[in-house]
């Protein structure tokens, strides 16, 4: 997850007849375009070779069957080499076997093993609590305000940093400076940067949590009663693998940006949803029991991420595509999660889409392993927006984020209404 200039990869020169888009260019109007081409790309491939662009050529693996399988065969498809195409390295990524996201079986299973218990059902459940009220008092706040917001600066960047913080243990004096930190980690400004600047400004970041999270660990309390994960990890009482400093630290920096940047841009997208179908809104009103389904058809349809990035390890065949050692493979679960052979219309946001098996949250060992504290954060903001408000509309117009990572706005103006 560290932020680092790609290196080139390996020149491989394949031919497809292919339109000649570029995933990866972040500048979000040509961006809007791309759901639509892999939509029509979707009916005649599976994967195909998407040749260098403003980055290098990589294998897009765009249909649900192979995503899956990519995601599995995590010995075919290695994750050392970086999540993301702007932090894609042709060597594993320096914090390979320390941090979960850039680290392989069988290592991985023993960083999983030392998190993991911290995203037990029971602890998730405590925190749900206070979750819960944290959104109310926010939601409420808005409310007594009038209303009319940039949702984005009000609810959807706030909520996720303060479950990350008690899930952490992070002080909450601390909670905005995160955020601000966290809003830029994935290349993921407001539109007036250059790419350059952005990633200037993304390394920046990272290096800043990163440093913030070491003092946290030689200064802050430790102990098993301590409070957050970051403590109690420090303190060597999670299992018996235990983890070094220097593990506990990028994993804290783990699930410090895992959790809030795509919460953040899952709430923005829901709610973004909601504003222009006022009739989804009123049904939900109708028939609150129908919240759970919608926030997983939320992360179905408005799926925050877009690609995740993958190196062949040896050569393989996907979809009847020769893959090749070192060969960048690179899933997009917006795609795939639209795939028609799987969901039935699937352009079409349905609140009470049953069976809904949509692989928002990844699978295989790399699946979110924040997966309830997402959908927690997620229900609650939507139980209350339906419990304080009787509707939502545009006032104003949205941004979306300069990410080729994250699909999610940077600034989202609604009115919050509060009446007949
Ligand atoms: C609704 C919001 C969320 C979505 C859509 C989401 C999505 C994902 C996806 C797709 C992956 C797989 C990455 C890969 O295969 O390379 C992932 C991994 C991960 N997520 Fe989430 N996530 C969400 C919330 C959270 C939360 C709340 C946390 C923690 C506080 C979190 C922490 C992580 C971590 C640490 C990983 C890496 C796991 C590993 O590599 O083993 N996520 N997430």
């Amino acid at each position: 997850m560290t932020a680092t200039s790609p290196l080139p990869g390996p020149v491989v020169d394949r031919t497809d007849p292919i339109p000649d888009i570029d995933l990866a260019d972040p500048d979000p109007t040509r961006m809007s375009t791309h759901d639509e081409v892999l939509a029509d790309l979707r009916r005649e491939h599976a994967v195909f070779w998407h040749g260098p662009k403003s980055h290098r050529g990589f294998w897009a693996v765009i249909r649900y069957a192979e995503t899956v399988r990519v995601y599995r065969d995590a010995t075919s498809f290695s994750a050392t080499h970086g999540m993301t195409l702007d932090t894609l390295r042709s060597d594993p990524d320096p914090a390979c076997g320390m941090m979960v996201e850039v680290t392989d079986p069988p290592e991985h299973r023993r960083l999983r093993r030392s998190i993991g218990a911290f995203f037990a059902d029971g602890v998730v459940a405590e925190l749900e609590t206070a979750i819960d009220a944290y959104v109310r008092r926010l939601l409420v706040g808005v409310r007594d305000r009038g209303g009319e917001v940039d949702f984005v600066e009000a609810v959807a960047a706030p909520v996720p940093t303060h479950a990350a913080g008690l899930l952490l243990g992070l002080p909450p004096d601390d909670l905005d400076w995160i955020t601000g930190r966290t809003a830029r980690v994935f290349l993921s400004g407001q539109r007036s940067g250059t790419r350059e600047d952005l990633r200037e400004e993304a390394e920046r970041a990272n290096g800043e949590l990163l440093g913030y999270f070491a003092r946290l660990l030689r200064t802050g309390p430790r102990g098993p009663d301590a409070g957050g994960l970051v403590q109690r990890l420090a303190a060597g009482t999670t299992n018996r693998d235990g983890l070094t400093v220097g593990e506990v630290m990028l994993n804290a920096l783990n699930l410090a940006i895992g959790g809030t940047t795509t919460t953040r841009a899952l709430l923005s997208n829901l709610t973004h949803a909601l504003a222009r179908r006022p009739d989804l809104f009123q049904a939900l009103r109708i028939e609150p029991s129908a919240v759970p389904a919608a926030v997983e058809e939320a992360v179905r349809w408005a799926n925050p991420v877009r690609h995740l990035t993958r190196i062949a390890t040896r050569d393989v065949e996907l979809a009847g595509r020769d893959i090749r050692a070192g060969d960048a493979v690179v899933v997009w679960p917006r795609s795939a999660n639209r795939d028609e052979t799987v969901f039935r219309q699937p352009d079409v946001f349905d609140i009470r889409r049953h069976p809904n098996p949509h692989i928002g949250f990844a699978a295989g060992p790399h699946s979110c392993p924040g997966t309830a504290l997402g959908r927690v954060q997620v229900r609650a903001t939507l139980r209350h927006l339906l419990e304080l408000f009787t509707g939502i509309e545009p006032a104003g117009a949205p941004e979306l984020m300069q990410s080729n990572f994250l699909h999610g706005y940077t600034r989202l103006p609604v009115r919050l209404i509060d009446g007949p």
